[in-house]
């Protein structure tokens, strides 16, 4: 696959630039919008997202697709899988990158229409050198790769090879759907049959259990003895 780059050292958001500029973008290539700081760096359901200036990961991979194309709701979980794999983490349904049960990183998910076609924009983000003073920034349990490995990464190193990673997975996504990827997506999942949760959905909490993750990477759970396919929603382990 074709890759076009863009970097900034600072930028309001990869993401938001990305969908502002999404005309400009060449159909026929992935286009990779990466930057060193965010000043207003967003994460899913309208959080925030913590962007410091040189300790973090902050990428965004637009690519084109047909208004037909019925599965691009899955692309940021290829994207999760990836990276998943890349750096032995686990998931947390639908894309959420997680180790001992903290969260490091996640996906945004975003579309734009350009002409006749949609312009799928997925921002990934990762805590990668983040003290622990930091991350007690953050209103829930967070983690960064420093803390994992017990030393300070190469940010360069580990961007280039989750793209490589990402852009492999990507292209077997546009080829062959996501069916090649949930093997590995449910394999990297922290959930559990039968692990006790509790879920964020329609500005409500529900408590159950998890099932099962639907071959469309929908999310089954098992509410009051019945099982129930969620589209959308924040899972948290109770
Ligand atoms: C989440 O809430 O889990 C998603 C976080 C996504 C953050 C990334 S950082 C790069 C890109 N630009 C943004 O503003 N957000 C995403």
């Amino acid at each position: 696959m074709k890759i076009d780059y863009y970097h900034f050292s600072v930028i309001d958001s990869t993401n938001t630039w990305a969908k502002t500029n999404a005309s400009f973008f060449r159909k026929d290539r992935v286009t990779i919008v990466t930057a060193g700081h965010q000043t207003a760096g967003r994460g899913r359901q309208g959080r925030h997202w913590y962007s410091p200036p040189g300790q973090n990961l902050y990428a965004t991979y637009c690519l084109f697709f047909p208004k037909t194309r019925a599965d691009l709701i899955n692309i940021p979980q290829v994207v999760v899988t990836a990276a998943a794999k890349i750096l032995d983490l686990q998931i947390k349904w639908p894309n959420d990158l997680m180790k001992n049960n903290k969260k490091l990183g996640g996906i945004l998910g975003e579309t734009t229409l350009v002409d006749d076609t949609i312009c799928s924009i997925n921002g990934l983000g990762i805590n990668v050198n983040m003290p622990p003073e930091d991350l007690s920034a953050i209103d829930r349990p967070a983690t960064s790769l420093k803390i994992i490995e017990g030393y300070d990464l190469d940010i360069e190193r580990v961007s280039t090879e989750l793209q490589d990673a990402i852009c492999n997975d990507l292209k077997l996504f546009i080829e062959q759907g996501f069916a090649p990827i949930l093997p590995d997506f449910k394999a990297h999942l922290v959930h559990q049959l039968g692990d006790s949760v509790s879920f964020h959905y329609n500005n409500g909490i529900i408590e159950g259990s998890f099932h099962s993750i639907n071959d469309d990477g929908t999310l089954n759970l098992i509410l009051d003895d019945t099982v129930q396919r969620f589209h959308s929603g924040e899972l948290h382990t109770a």
